[in-house]
């Protein structure tokens, strides 16, 4: 039986020498839903990200992704999620097919060039297939980056601010494939800085020096930094991170 919680974890921690940058985080994100994840520079978004997708081992904390646990069963998780690093990290000397290529190798995929044409159509990248990836734009870049975590028909997607620095139009191109994905059953976790991105996600998070400050939907984010209904989600996160700093930060 397929949990209903595709992304369930508690008490995720991860230490970097004596520093604790991801302290005691608990998620939880319903199967076919898009969260949100938000957090100033440095709050632990990537390193969570990284712990969820089996790259990092906590330090403390246990659960599932997928219903398999996130310390015993990394190998096999990622194996059934996609995720999209911060940084692009394909190969810029290689074409949009070829990288397509490679990573539908990296997992053995046995119907290749099938897999790689699905990415490509789904992604609106068939035209330029033989396009060098480091002439792409940025919005081209990010929609080879997404189709390369496809390729492989994962259930879950670990998104690490896919759309920084792209241009509007670009993001909301982005955007309405994720809600298709989403809509099809997938999982989407994604972090991102822009505030109208996170008012397209189903439920937020928000961390600050490692934890979280507040989630659930955005009403209730902004309920929770103490504002009245009306409330800007910016205002909320400003809040939450003013009260935080007060709270957190080394006097
Ligand atoms: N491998 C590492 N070794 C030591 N410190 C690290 C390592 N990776 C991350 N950190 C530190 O952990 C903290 C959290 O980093 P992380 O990259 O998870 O933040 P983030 O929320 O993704 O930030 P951003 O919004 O800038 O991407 C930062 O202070 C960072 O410098
Ligand atoms: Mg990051």
């Amino acid at each position: 039986m397929t949990p209903e919680l595709a992304i369930d974890v508690r008490g995720l921690t991860k230490r970097f020498g004596h520093r604790v940058v991801v302290d005691k985080v608990d998620l939880q994100v319903a199967r076919g839903t898009v969260c949100g994840f938000l957090g100033p520079n440095g709050s632990g978004k990537t390193t969570t990200i990284r712990m969820l997708c089996g790259l990092l081992r906590p330090d403390a904390g246990e659960g599932t992704c997928l219903g398999l646990d996130v310390i015993r069963e990394s190998r096999r998780i990622k194996l059934l999620s996609g995720y999209m690093t911060q940084k692009f990290g394909l190969y810029e000397d290689l074409s949009i097919r070829e990288n397509l290529e490679f990573v539908a190798r990296l997992f053995g995929i046995a119907q290749r060039a099938q897999a790689v044409d699905q990415a490509l159509e789904r992604l609106g990248l068939t035209a330029r297939q033989d396009q060098l990836a480091d002439t792409l734009s940025g919005g081209w870049k990010q929609r080879l980056a997404l189709a390369a975590c496809l390729i492989h028909s994962p259930q879950l997607l670990l998104l690490d601010e896919p759309t920084a620095g792209v241009d509007p139009k670009a993001r909301r191109e982005f955007w309405d494939e994720i809600h298709r994905l989403a809509a099809e059953g997938m999982t989407v976790l994604v972090s991102t800085h822009y505030m109208d991105e996170a008012e397209r996600c189903d439920e937020l998070v928000y961390i600050a020096y490692g934890a979280v400050l507040a989630r659930g939907t955005a009403e209730a984010v902004i309920q929770q930094a103490g504002l009245a209904p009306g409330a800007t989600l910016e205002e909320a996160f400003v809040q939450l991170i003013d009260r935080a700093h007060d709270n957190y930060a080394p006097a």
